[in-house]
């Protein structure tokens, strides 16, 4: 059996990567390559829990490195209950956010640097990389607003308040942008960017072309 496809999908809070990874999702399904689907923080039983801690507005006081180490404890069960499994199965794993974002988050708006994520991810993720990373950068702007609105209206309907990352400050939310730039800079062959505020279907189209044209290299028909 072929290993699978594994895609991720990156960007500042209210990118637009939701609505991006359902409309990929359905494309694929249309194909006959019905995706798995998941997200990080979050994705398994342990790591829906692991996830409460890390969004919730009332989780004051968590140190960066404890912060970080939340991420890839959540990321090593994702990686053995969901990943890993459905790779070996050949199927074609959709990852909403993976370890570009503890880099550009904690690496980069924590400050905690790129290396010490770079190390905890060959220690405890054995490595694992996405064949493809689809990175979403509109504007830091429009990212900001989007994301604000999108948290008030969640907390109105559950009263859960779960914005304890777009809470912070705009200097943190630049520094996570520039760490993905850097990051895209660095591994330009695994890392698609797509950049600018551009309407929804103008970035699944953008998506669609990336997607296909890796398939295509590894023998899949898209
Ligand atoms: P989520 O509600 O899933 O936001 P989004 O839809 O924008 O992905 O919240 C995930 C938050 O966790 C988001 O603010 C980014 C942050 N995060 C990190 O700081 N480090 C990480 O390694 C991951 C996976 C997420």
């Amino acid at each position: 059996m072929p290993r699978g496809f594994f895609i991720t999908l990156e960007g500042l809070d209210g990118s637009g990567k939701t609505t991006q990874i359902r409309k990929l999702a359905a494309w694929l399904s249309r194909r006959g390559m019905e995706p798995v689907l998941t997200r990080q923080p979050g994705g398994t039983a342990i790591g829906d829990r692991v996830r409460e801690i890390l969004l919730d507005a009332r989780s004051t006081g968590l140190a960066p490195m404890t912060e970080m180490a939340l991420m890839f404890a959540d990321r090593a069960q994702a990686i053995a209950e969901v990943i890993d499994p459905a790779l070996a199965a050949g199927r074609i794993v959709l990852c909403d956010r993976f370890t570009d974002s503890t880099e550009a988050y904690q690496g980069g708006g924590r400050e905690l640097g790129s290396e010490i994520v770079l190390e905890l991810h060959s220690a405890i993720c054995a490595g694992l990389q996405p064949d493809l990373t689809i990175l979403l950068l509109p504007s830091l702007d429009a990212s900001l607003s989007r994301a604000r609105r999108r948290n008030t209206r969640a907390e109105e309907q559950t009263g859960k308040n779960e914005d304890r990352f777009e809470q912070e400050k705009d200097g943190f939310h630049r520094r996570v942008w520039e760490k993905y730039r850097e990051i895209a800079a660095r591994e330009p062959e695994r890392v698609i960017r797509i950049e600018g505020d551009l309407a929804i279907e103008e970035i699944h189209e953008q998506i669609v072309e990336a997607v296909a044209e890796r398939l295509l290299l590894t023998g899949r028909k898209a």
